[in-house]
């Protein structure tokens, strides 16, 4: 008898032991499978993204004033080439939405092009979203074909270029010719000339020639080759056309030894190839390898060293919007 009491008093314990433990391993996943759901991980995962995606966007969001942000990331849908872009050398977060619907329309484009492109404005129409020309920025002003001089603009420490120098009349400004003397000087010693054929240009001077190029061919050939009066870098007087000795039409200056020179050294004293080969779509341009422009000895080599052009380098590293 006692040992049957005995027996239950055991089997009522063993139960109830059981019964403990599986309420507690049940307590602890269900605590689990919440924490889990909660998780960032799963809440990506969930969006869609990979595991590889997701830990870079864990790296990536762990940095101070991180943008996008991890909620920001988690609020906005699935995109598979989010990570990629955050990726890009320049990216710009305020472009993320313009990157993302570029991308979906021209899938035949990389990310790095994307960025270049939509930096550049280019998914606007040329002379479309037309903005004002910061002038505060002196020689580190853009002017393009989305950015645009005033009719009266001019810089008032424009000086006449010695004849020495340039054919014609031509007018730049003071600091950019001290350094054009310095350029034209080095390069002498090599017994190279590097002579201006045209600088400062005003707003008129510049519609007359437009106008000339779209008589002559048509409007989307003189812009190829030609700005808009406003639009000119010319009308900056931060820019020279250059040539030299025996050079007949523009284009043959490419192949003198002054472009050679010019290549590797013009950066050295502030000044840039404005509108490269291969970069038609970023500037807007076609390729001018007589057109250079001044934007200071450290702009210039930064350029120079990262290969981008004037208005990338604008874009990520001036442009304060
Ligand atoms: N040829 C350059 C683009 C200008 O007209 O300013
Ligand atoms: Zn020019």
């Amino acid at each position: 008898m006692r040992r049957r009491i005995k027996k239950k008093v055991v089997a009522f314990f063993a139960i109830g032991f059981i019964m403990v433990i599986a309420i507690i391993v049940s307590i602890i996943m269900i605590v689990n499978y919440n924490k889990k759901i909660h998780s960032i991980p799963y809440k990506l995962e969930k969006l869609g993204y990979q595991q590889e995606e997701i830990d870079f966007f864990e790296d990536f969001t762990q940095k101070e004033n991180a943008k996008p942000s991890m909620d920001e990331i988690l609020n906005r849908p699935y995109h598979k080439e989010l990570a990629t872009f955050l990726k890009e050398k320049y990216f710009i977060y305020n472009n993320l939405e313009r990157y993302l619907s570029y991308k979906d329309k021209h899938t035949e484009l990389t990310t790095t092009e994307v960025v270049s492109l939509v930096n550049v404005n280019r998914d606007y129409e040329y002379y479309e979203h037309v903005q004002k020309t910061d002038t505060n920025k002196e020689n580190i002003m853009l002017v393009n074909k989305y950015y645009a001089l005033d009719k009266d603009f001019a810089f008032d420490d424009l000086v006449d270029v010695s004849i020495q120098h340039c054919y014609g009349n031509q007018k730049i400004r003071e600091e950019v010719y001290d350094k054009f003397k310095q350029m034209f000087n080095d390069a002498k010693k090599e017994n190279l000339t590097i002579i201006i054929n045209s600088s400062y240009r005003t707003y008129d001077y510049q519609e007359g020639l437009w106008n000339n190029y779209a008589r002559q061919h048509d409007e989307a050939w003189a812009d190829n080759y030609a700005a808009r009066a406003g639009h000119s870098e010319h009308q900056t007087g931060l820019t020279i056309d250059v040539t030299t000795y025996g050079v007949k039409e523009q284009g043959d200056f490419e192949n003198t030894d002054e472009f050679a020179w010019m290549q590797e050294n013009a950066h050295k004293y502030g000044f840039i190839l404005r509108y490269p080969k291969n970069q038609e779509n970023i500037t807007g341009y076609s390729y001018e390898s007589w057109h250079y422009r001044y934007v200071g000895v450290d702009v210039a080599t930064k350029i120079y060293e990262e290969g981008i052009t004037f208005d990338e380098y604008y874009a990520f590293y001036l442009n304060e919007e």
